[in-house]
């Protein structure tokens, strides 16, 4: 049995990926600090490290005690508005702490690396749906960290001949289909989630920017599924450790919704009233953001398959419904 160690699987990305890897047969090792994650989702693992990545001593005693065979890098900070206020810190988290990881990786013996990059390495580019090769060029902290992030993974590789896979995901949503884990944060900036509140509480739902080039005049996303994007990073490892390239891949549903048209869904899942207010535009956003999935498929055989916006908002709704309840009991 393989062994897998996943960084921030305590997480919303994270803890549905042990999930996945479990029921498929690997044995998981979780490192997280609980900084944004939760040590409810940290215990599905078979063993859980609560610490941070950087921390040299808990690495090289993981990377000796437990045989890991691969690893899922998902620990991060990764929150666009915050990383404008705190680039230093973010910088530090995302690119520092993974040099860290990676020294340890060359230290005990490089073994796969999948990493959790992020579209926002594109910026605001021109054309949709974006394909790889579309230049990079964040427009935010978080941004270029996650493009250092991902330079740095690629340089392990020419150096040391570490191999690694850089995962650029679109915008992750939905729960896990037991309700077992979902997206759950102390401070939540995410549309479906805060949409949801809004419905259930009767707060109002903010729309920043209703004057966009399209159809309806809010912004265009491209939301994926977390059991997708669980079994991508399985399928990645699996393929690094067949011998594939080190490369990026979007991982993203393909298609666009825009952010009026995702409150009028979630309004009819919720059989629930959303109240809207239009604010302006916030600075670095875009207009629409949807990924070209051909080269996922070519080089991974990965085909999104739970993530049809009707199915994303059901499955989160019933997480967020279940999390509820277990908060009053
Ligand atoms: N959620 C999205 O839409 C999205 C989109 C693109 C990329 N990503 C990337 O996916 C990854 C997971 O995102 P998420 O939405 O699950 O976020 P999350 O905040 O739920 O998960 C991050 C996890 O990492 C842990 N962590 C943070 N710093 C750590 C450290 N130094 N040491 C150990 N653990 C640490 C946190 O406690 C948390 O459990 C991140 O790398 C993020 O940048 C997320």
């Amino acid at each position: 049995m393989k062994t897998v160690l996943v960084t921030g699987g305590a997480g919303f990305v994270g803890s549905q990926t042990v999930l996945h890897l479990q029921d498929h047969g690997y044995r998981v090792v979780v490192i997280d600090d609980l900084s944004t994650g939760h040590r409810q989702f940290g215990l599905h693992a078979d063993r859980f490290y609560e610490g941070c990545v950087e921390d040299t001593a808990l690495l090289d005693q993981v990377l000796v005690d437990e045989s890991v065979d691969g690893v899922i890098h998902c620990a991060a900070r990764a929150l666009v508005e915050e990383s404008t206020r705190e680039p230093v810190a973010y910088f530090q988290a995302n690119v520092g702490n993974f040099g860290v990881l990676l020294d340890a990786l060359v230290r005990h013996g490089t073994r796969p690396v999948v990493f959790s990059s992020s579209a926002t390495v594109y910026g605001a580019p021109d054309e949709v749906p974006i394909e790889e090769n579309t230049r990079t060029l964040p427009i935010n902290p978080y941004g270029e960290s996650k493009l250092a992030a991902e330079r740095l993974l690629a340089a392990c590789g020419t150096s040391y001949g570490l191999p690694g896979l850089s995962l650029r995901y679109f915008n992750a949503a939905g729960a896990d289909a037991a309700c077992r884990v979902g997206e759950w944060r102390r401070h939540e900036t995410h549309a479906i989630p805060n949409l949801i509140a809004a419905g259930l509480d009767g707060n109002t739902f903010t729309v920043c920017g209703a004057d966009w080039p399209t159809p309806d005049g809010s912004c265009i996303r491209d939301f994926i599924h977390t059991e997708d994007l669980a079994r991508a990073h399985r399928l990645g490892l699996e393929y690094l450790w067949a011998g594939g390239e080190s490369t990026a891949l979007n991982l993203g549903s393909g298609n666009g919704i825009s952010v009026l048209e995702l409150a009028q869904l979630v309004s009819k899942v919720l059989q629930a009233e959303i109240h809207l207010e239009i604010a302006p535009r916030r600075p670095g956003d875009a207009a629409v953001l949807t990924a070209q999935t051909i080269r996922a498929r070519e080089v991974l055989g990965f085909v999104a398959q739970r993530s049809s916006i009707q199915q994303i908002i059901e499955d989160a709704v019933a997480w967020a419904l279940a999390l509820r309840n277990r908060h009053q009991d």
